[in-house]
């Protein structure tokens, strides 16, 4: 749009100005519905079984401050949600043998439904290995081997899915958007994070998945190539964790931009403030887009009280495995 600016001696300078025209998907109204749904099917059945008390255990290790921060969060949701809430503290001197035995310890007690490392973890502690060590029963981060390899294979309505992943999946679905035959990008390949969106958004629909034809970016991939992907892409989700990485020349306009990046950065005045991988500009494309803050982490957050419920759900014989 062309706006001009008059200048003292009255001459105009034509300047041009960009309306910020994209449309925000409220992550925030998704993930109340969420938890709403959660806390009332909990009230539900605790009518008929009283001593049903779903329980998770965070796993924190060390002082990562925005560790903390998520921590909270997910205690915050419990709460809101019904669901009975522990954070088990250690050193990040703490022994990978060590950590496995509390792990195995926690594996076994049938007041505890949920497990969650809360990652990252120190350097010396091998992530996989800690991971694999959760119960897949209680994995309500659905980080393991065998909830992953269950992704791969189908999505039923007890798969214990990545909770971030399942974010990406509800958004699109509460979104309506038109999934079969279209192009996805998905930058980031990471196992919790962009692996398992990556095989969502490819995944046959009689999978549970959405049918796009979907393209895997990483760190090896060219900034030439990144951007002609991205410019095609019907949906662009980044899980990079690399502030601003896509703008708004890398979009088309009508595409669902989903931004799954928490990148900590300094604003103008110094202070500490949340920053996705979209460059603001993003927002003068016609698009939908999620917001950071308020986006996919509140969802995140819901689906881990939801992960925690079904897990609660199976372990009583409440709802029954799929095959
Ligand atoms: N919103 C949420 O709920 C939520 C949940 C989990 C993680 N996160 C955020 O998502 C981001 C990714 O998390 P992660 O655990 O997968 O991180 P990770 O470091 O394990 O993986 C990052 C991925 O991005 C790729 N990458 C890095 N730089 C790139 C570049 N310049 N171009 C293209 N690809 C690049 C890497 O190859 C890697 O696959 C982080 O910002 C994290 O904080 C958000």
């Amino acid at each position: 749009m062309l706006f001009s600016i008059t200048i003292g001696n009255g001459y105009h300078i034509p300047r041009m100005f960009s309306r910020n025209i994209a449309t925000l998907i409220k992550g925030t109204e998704l993930a109340n519905k969420i938890k709403s749904e959660v806390r009332n099917e909990l009230i539900n059945i605790r009518q008929t079984k009283p001593e049903f008390e779903p329980q998770f255990v965070a796993i924190a290790i060390g002082n990562n401050p925005a560790s903390s921060i998520y921590l909270q969060r997910k205690q915050e949701a419990a709460s809101y949600c019904g669901l009975k809430s522990k954070v088990i503290h250690f050193e990040d001197t703490i022994s990978q043998k060590s950590l496995i035995d509390v792990i195995n310890h926690t594996n076994k007690d049938p007041s505890i439904h949920g497990i969650i490392v809360q990652l990252p973890l120190p350097n010396h502690l091998c992530e996989t290995t800690i991971c694999n060590a959760v119960h897949p029963s209680k994995d309500v981060d659905g980080f393991t081997q065998t909830n992953l390899g269950k992704l791969m294979q189908k999505m039923s309505d007890s798969n214990m899915i990545p909770c971030t992943a399942l974010a990406v999946k509800k958004i699109i679905e509460s979104e309506g958007i038109e999934t079969y035959g279209k192009t996805a990008v998905v930058i980031g390949r990471s196992h919790n994070v962009g692996l398992p969106i990556a095989i969502i958004l490819g995944a046959d629909k009689q999978k549970g998945g959405f049918d796009m034809t979907t393209v895997s970016c990483h760190r090896a991939t060219p900034n030439e190539t990144l951007a002609s992907v991205c410019r095609n892409a019907d949906i662009i989700v980044s899980a990079a964790g690399v502030p601003g990485l896509v703008d708004k020349t890398m979009v088309k306009p009508g595409a669902c931009l989903i931004d799954v990046g928490l990148n900590r950065v300094k604003s103008e005045t110094g202070k500490d403030i949340v920053r996705g991988d979209f460059n603001k500009n993003v927002s003068q494309v016609d698009c939908r887009l999620t917001p950071v803050p308020g986006g996919v982490g509140p969802c995140t957050v819901a689906f881990l009280m939801y992960n925690t419920l079904l897990a609660a759900k199976l372990q009583a014989g409440i709802m029954n495995q799929a095959e």
